[in-house]
């Protein structure tokens, strides 16, 4: 019986080295080593503890701990993530945000919600409440300048093509309009200290402007979230009709390449080295006394090499910081060079080659504008 056991169980875990189950059902992430039994999937062992926590959707077992019985084992040849697919994933809407591994837990739960739990992408049109183009509902928003979370309200307008909010619920006039042409979304969650914190980034003015938020609820939360991305969507569709459903996702709502504390020294390079924590979105590095701040200190365009742009390891010889920290990084630019200092060498090998990466890429037309707006205002 025991070589039984173990010959069907070697068979499991040959099915789930091959190909299709080569990866996590849910999130992607390499080599999954559970499996949910009730679902036919291989899945890792992050998204097997989300899985858990939803008894409804079904038990998850370890291939490597758990016992299997012959039964479970059929099911899993049966089934498997191939299958799955094609099944709950029959209908995700092209703009719905679809997490990796690398994403936060709130992203991750209720993408396996909204899959197995909710069956929302079973057939087609079956979805929340925001896909009839307008969303309205009360966000916990951190206060400009106390930095206290208040109710606000806020309105998702698709046909407008703008997210507006208000101070208070009967507000004839919005605080603030932003159209969703401007506007990144990205889920925070340590930064802003909650499970379900969002940033809300926007231009203001050719300068950018930070808004976190956050909802008790995870599914309301990312309901905004995806709500945003529909916006913007449309409003992508509408002014790019001849651009491809997968062209428009990717220039939808998208994380910012990097963030992290450095040291950085004024323009005279003599006013000392001063802690600043650093946003990079593609072309735009910007930094900021205390990650929460509503706006940059101050705003660097980094430009193609052909350009005159270019990152170099170490600070030049003679500086005489008052840095703390000792792994330079110069960043120069047809301006002035921008000196700055990381805590340890992994950070500083990490800032810089994401620098490299897009100093490297040559600049769009679009791109040239920007650069000619930023030289003009410095
Ligand atoms: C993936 O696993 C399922 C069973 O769980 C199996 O039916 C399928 O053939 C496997 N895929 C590949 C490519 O081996
Ligand atoms: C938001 O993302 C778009 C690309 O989707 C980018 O062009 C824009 O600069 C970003 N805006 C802000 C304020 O970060
Ligand atoms: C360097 O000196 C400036 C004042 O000249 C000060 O504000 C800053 O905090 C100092 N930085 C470090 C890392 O000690
Ligand atoms: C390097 O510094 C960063 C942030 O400053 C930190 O997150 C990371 O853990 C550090 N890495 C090592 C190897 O110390
Ligand atoms: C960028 O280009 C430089 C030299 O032209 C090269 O050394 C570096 O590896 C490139 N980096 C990336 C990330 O492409
Ligand atoms: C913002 O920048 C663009 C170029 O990117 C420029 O055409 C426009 O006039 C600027 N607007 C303001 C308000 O500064
Ligand atoms: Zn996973």
């Amino acid at each position: 019986m025991a070589g039984e056991e173990s010959r069907s169980f070697r068979s499991l875990k040959e099915l789930a080295k091959k190909s299709e189950n080569k990866t996590c059902a849910d999130c992607g992430a390499p080599d999954p080593d559970w499996a949910s039994c009730s679902l036919g999937i291989f899945i890792c062992l992050s998204c097997s503890g989300i899985h858990r926590n939803i008894p409804s959707i079904g038990k998850v077992k370890s291939l490597r701990m758990d016992h299997w019985d012959e039964a479970q084992v059929q099911f899993m040849a049966q089934h498997g993530n191939a299958e799955a697919k094609a099944i709950y994933e029959a209908h995700v809407p092209v703009y719905y945000y679809q997490p990796t591994h690398m994403d936060c837990q709130v992203l991750r739960e209720q993408w396996i919600r909204a899959k197995y739990e909710r069956r929302e992408f079973k057939e087609p049109g079956k979805q929340s409440p925001f896909f009839n183009g307008m969303k309205e509902g009360n966000l916990w928003k951190r206060g400009r300048d106390n930095g206290q979370y208040l109710i606000r309200k806020f309105v998702l307008s698709e046909r407008d093509g703008t997210l507006k909010y208000y101070v208070k619920h009967d507000a004839k006039e919005p605080k603030v309009c932003i159209k969703v042409n401007t506007l990144n979304a990205t889920l925070q969650p340590e930064k802003i200290r909650n499970p379900n914190g969002l940033q809300l980034t926007y231009l203001k003015d050719n300068k950018t402007r930070h808004i976190f938020v956050y909802h008790e609820d995870g599914k309301e939360i990312v309901d905004w979230f995806n709500a945003i991305r529909r916006a913007q969507f449309h409003y992508l569709k509408v002014a790019f009709p001849i651009a491809s459903d997968n062209e428009v996702k990717c220039r939808l709502t998208r994380n910012f390449l990097r963030e992290g504390y450095m040291e950085k020294t004024g323009p005279r390079q003599t006013e000392g080295f001063r802690k600043r924590w650093f946003t990079l979105d593609h072309r735009r590095l910007m930094y900021f006394k205390d990650p929460l701040d509503a706006f940059a200190k101050g705003e660097v365009f980094l430009g193609s090499s052909d350009h005159g742009y270019d990152v170099k390891q170490g600070l030049p010889p003679g500086i005489q910081g008052n840095s703390t920290w000792h792994y330079g990084i110069t960043i120069v630019t047809p301006d002035r060079s921008y000196l700055l200092t990381c805590e340890n060498e992994s950070d500083q090998q990490g800032w810089i080659a994401t620098f490299q990466k897009i100093i490297n890429q040559s600049m769009t037309p679009q791109e040239c504008t920007v650069e000619a707006h930023f030289k003009h205002r410095s």
